[in-house]
């Protein structure tokens, strides 16, 4: 539901250049306003627990519902987001898919 709310255009890229926009309202978690417009995003816990949602933020404001927990202060301020609790701000443009999940993981072997 978009009532009283006004709505942003989300463009959401994958590394390889494939490009989708989603209309979603201030209201509305990014992550389920793709799923209403048939975009399929990876998820897991729904409550920014699991990072399996996180998207990294190129242009735009948005604001999570929640505290992030999956994601460390460091990661946030370099503008990863949790796509499940993450209502947008403005009109954004965010980096998904499961590439971006790992980018936070550091890898201990080098
Ligand atoms: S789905 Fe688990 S943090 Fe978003």
């Amino acid at each position: 539901m978009t009532s009283g709310s006004s709505a942003h255009d989300v463009a959401l890229e994958w590394p390889d250049g494939h490009e989708e926009r989603v209309s979603v309202a201030e209201d509305e978690p990014i992550l389920s306003a793709a799923e209403h417009a048939g975009v399929a995003l990876p998820f897991g816990c729904r409550t920014g627990a699991c990072a399996t949602c996180t998207g990294k933020l190129l242009d735009g404001r948005i604001e999570h519902t929640r505290p992030p927990r999956a994601l460390k202060q460091r990661h946030r301020d370099a503008g990863y987001v949790l796509l499940c609790i993450a209502e947008p701000r403005s009109d954004c443009r965010i980096a998904v898919g499961a590439d971006i999940q790992a980018e936070l993981v550091s890898n201990p072997w080098r």
